[in-house]
């Protein structure tokens, strides 16, 4: 075990996902203290258990909330900070998808994504900065994609959440550089996670046809491990990246590059 996140406090929403629980297990594995926070209870036991059984050191617990109402954002990180006696890292990686064209978008499926993509984002952060301000080397690490940066067909109401992302993270670095918080965003490629296995298998895809996917897609010709996402945001978590504030990181295979 190294020690990149030692006496660590930390939040990762979204922690009972692909990313949020491979980062999850890494923030362990490297001495932070975590809280996983996400709306699926399943989920949230599932990664909670698979850390432990992994790495049974690991100081992780979880908190079933939504992100999409202030209030009850505010009271998770409440309960994190509680537990915890304080919080040091946020990272704010719950989000959800929409597979439509934006002239066939709804106002409901609008309201679906800002609400948690964008609203709830804002949400944990306003809700955690008291305490990440408390804290010496405060820091937020937002999730989220490289297609908040180039373009696409087919998710727009998703791509214009994550590129409000990448706007949001630039303000809110500027806003607390002068609390001693610093906020950067890590921009993902295509992640091979269960989520995306569950879709290709429903759509009676084999592994041929799911490599296929990237094989053209980004320099590197093949899908992100969850692992290849949760070492950058470790690292904008960790003191190692104590002169970095208002970055979005591409951690795409070139994707952006091509
Ligand atoms: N997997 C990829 O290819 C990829 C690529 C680029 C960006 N990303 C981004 O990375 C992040 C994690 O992606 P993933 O692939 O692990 O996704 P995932 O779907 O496996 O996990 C997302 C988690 O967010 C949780 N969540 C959804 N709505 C919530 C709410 N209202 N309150 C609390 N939790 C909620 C879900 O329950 C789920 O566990 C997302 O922000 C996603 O947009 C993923």
């Amino acid at each position: 075990m190294t020690t990149r996140l030692a006496g660590k406090k930390c939040v990762i929403t979204g922690g009972g996902g692909g990313i949020g629980s491979a980062a999850g297990k890494l923030f362990c594995d490297e001495g932070a203290e975590v809280v996983l926070l996400d709306l699926d209870e399943d989920a949230l036991a599932e990664a909670a258990t698979n850390i432990i059984s992994d790495s049974p050191n690991a100081n992780v617990t979880t908190i079933a909330a939504s992100i999409v109402l202030e209030d009850d954002a505010t009271k998770a990180m409440q309960e994190a900070a509680d537990r915890m006696g304080g919080l040091d890292v946020l990272v704010n990686n719950a989000g959800i998808r929409k597979f439509t064209h934006l002239t066939e978008a709804t106002p409901e499926s609008w309201q679906d994504i800002i609400s948690v993509n964008l609203l709830g984002t804002a949400n944990c952060a306003k809700a955690a900065m008291p305490f990440l301000r408390e804290s010496d080397k405060g820091a937020i690490v937002n999730v989220s994609s490289v297609y908040g940066v180039i373009g696409r067909k087919n998710m727009g109401q998703y791509d214009a959440t994550k590129a409000a992302i990448n706007s949001m993270t630039r303000t809110l670095a500027h806003e607390e550089a002068e609390h001693g918080v610093r906020v950067n965003c890590v921009c993902p490629g295509g992640t091979l996670t269960p989520f995306h296995k569950a879709r290709f298998a429903a759509d009676g895809m084999d592994q041929a046809d799911i490599d296929a996917i990237q094989a053209d897609a980004t320099l590197m010709k093949r899908w992100a491990e969850v692992e290849e996402i949760a070492y950058p945001i470790l690292w904008l978590a960790s003191d190692e990246a104590s002169f970095i504030t208002g970055t979005i990181l591409m951690a795409d295979g070139g994707k952006s590059a091509k």
